[in-house]
């Protein structure tokens, strides 16, 4: 056993034994050059995700990219079933966008707002959901409220309950944040807005879960739900998918185009039905046909079987951390993810994530401007963020905590 890493207090809940660990590591190329641990940030994929791009990538190369698409158009179609099932769904919920971020603002910017309606957002929420709001706040005359965290730092759902009245528009709410382990109660939340504020749109962020958590986007009561493909789903860059209700499928998008609308009079259109009306027409098609592989492979090996390995794997990162001088783990909630965060006395965290990289372990850097209200509240201004996946073995393991222990020396 290495003197590094404390001996696991239990095994390893999973159900993955050591080969079938060495399989997921020969399915991922980059585990051969990199211990990384910056699979919050952009994970390492699949081969069979490479594949997949790089064979769309020939054909359009081949035979014309529209070709190439027409051709594909079975394997794209699936592509949206594959995502469903990601998030308990059918096809029918799911809109393909580029990224989180775009995914989210189909979501947001569709809610009509008005003045003096009140948009409630988690204290930890994402600094690009916040902005969003901020500004479309500014430009209508709403405003912004932060529902406060409870003692343990997750969203205080009681308090959200308080708070809630027939003004309140939109609740936005990360279900894991980017910058601490945490998993916010996302369900709860959603049955605290059916029953007391029915008409608020509840707008949940599910960049961090997807791909590492099993999700039901109709049981936690969302409207709209929003995901990457690079993240946790090991998918690639540029890749993303937003889930939407029944109900905000009626609304009506701010972003239209020839692909979500149809141009029908000189001056009328009729918006697509269902969720096709927050797509727009361009996107890379081996990109989408790469998220649906991510999203096959995840599925292939399950989610449950995921969550339980990368929470095993992030407890170990965090006692294993603990033990060394000065460093402060800031991961709060009763359900953590596997994003670990900690900060190291008298360090800046932004030296010391370089200095960790330096030594071959990817690691990240989650400054203040990302979450401003979370980093306030907890008086630090920068984090360093380490995240591991089902791949991470022990000689990642052994890798990070030499790395940082060097780092912080
Ligand atoms: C919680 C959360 N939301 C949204 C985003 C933005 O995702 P994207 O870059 O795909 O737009 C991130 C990225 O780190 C995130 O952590």
């Amino acid at each position: 056993m290495s003197v590094l890493i404390p001996a696991p207090a239990a095994a390893d809940p999973s159900g993955l034994t050591a080969d079938d660990v060495a399989r997921l590591r020969a399915d991922t190329p980059g585990c051969l050059t990199r211990h990384h641990f910056n699979n919050a940030g952009s994970a390492l994929p699949p081969q069979v995700v490479v594949d997949t791009m790089v064979d769309h990538l020939r054909r359009e190369a081949e035979i014309g990219g529209y070709e190439a698409h027409a051709e594909a158009q079975d394997r794209l179609d699936a592509v949206y079933a594959s995502l469903g099932a990601l998030v308990g769904s059918g096809p029918e919920g799911i809109s393909l966008t580029t990224s989180a971020t775009d995914a989210w603002l189909r979501g947001f910017l569709s809610v009509p707002l008005e003045r003096g309606d009140r948009i409630l957002v988690a204290q930890a929420e994402y600094a690009s959901n916040v902005l969003a709001v901020m500004s479309a706040a500014r430009r209508v005359g709403a405003t912004v409220e932060a529902v406060p965290d409870d003692a343990t730092g997750v969203l205080d759902v009681d308090a959200l309950r308080s708070m809630l009245d027939e003004r309140v528009r939109v609740v936005a709410v990360s279900h894991a944040p980017s910058q601490n382990g945490l998993l916010n109660p996302a369900q709860a939340i959603g049955a605290a807005l059916r029953e007391v504020a029915p008409q608020a749109w509840y707008v949940l962020d599910a960049c961090q879960s997807v791909g590492q958590v099993p999700l039901d986007a109709a049981a936690i009561g969302a409207d709209f739900l929003s995901a990457t493909g690079r993240k946790f789903l090991r998918g690639p860059r540029g890749s993303g998918f937003l889930w939407s209700s029944a109900r905000a499928q009626t609304l009506e998008p701010a972003l239209l185009d020839l692909d979500s609308a149809t141009w029908t009079s000189v001056d009328d259109y009729v918006v697509q039905p269902g969720a096709k009306r927050f797509e727009s027409w361009e996107k890379s098609y081996a990109a989408m046909l790469g998220m649906g592989a991510a999203a096959d492979y995840a599925l292939a090996l399950g989610l449950g079987v995921t969550q339980r390995r990368i929470s095993w794997l992030a407890d170990r990162i965090r006692l294993a951390l603990a033990g060394l001088p000065g460093v402060v783990v800031r991961d709060r909630g009763m359900v953590r993810t596997g994003i670990v965060t900690f900060s190291v006395e008298g360090q800046d965290a932004a030296d010391v994530v370089r200095r960790i990289k330096e030594r071959g372990v990817n690691v990240s850097h989650s400054p203040r401007e990302y979450a401003v209200r979370d980093f306030d509240a907890q008086g630090v201004s920068g984090l360093v963020r380490v995240s591991p996946h089902v791949y991470t073995d022990d000689t990642d393991l052994e890798a990070l905590i030499a790395a940082v222990s060097a780092a912080i020396a």
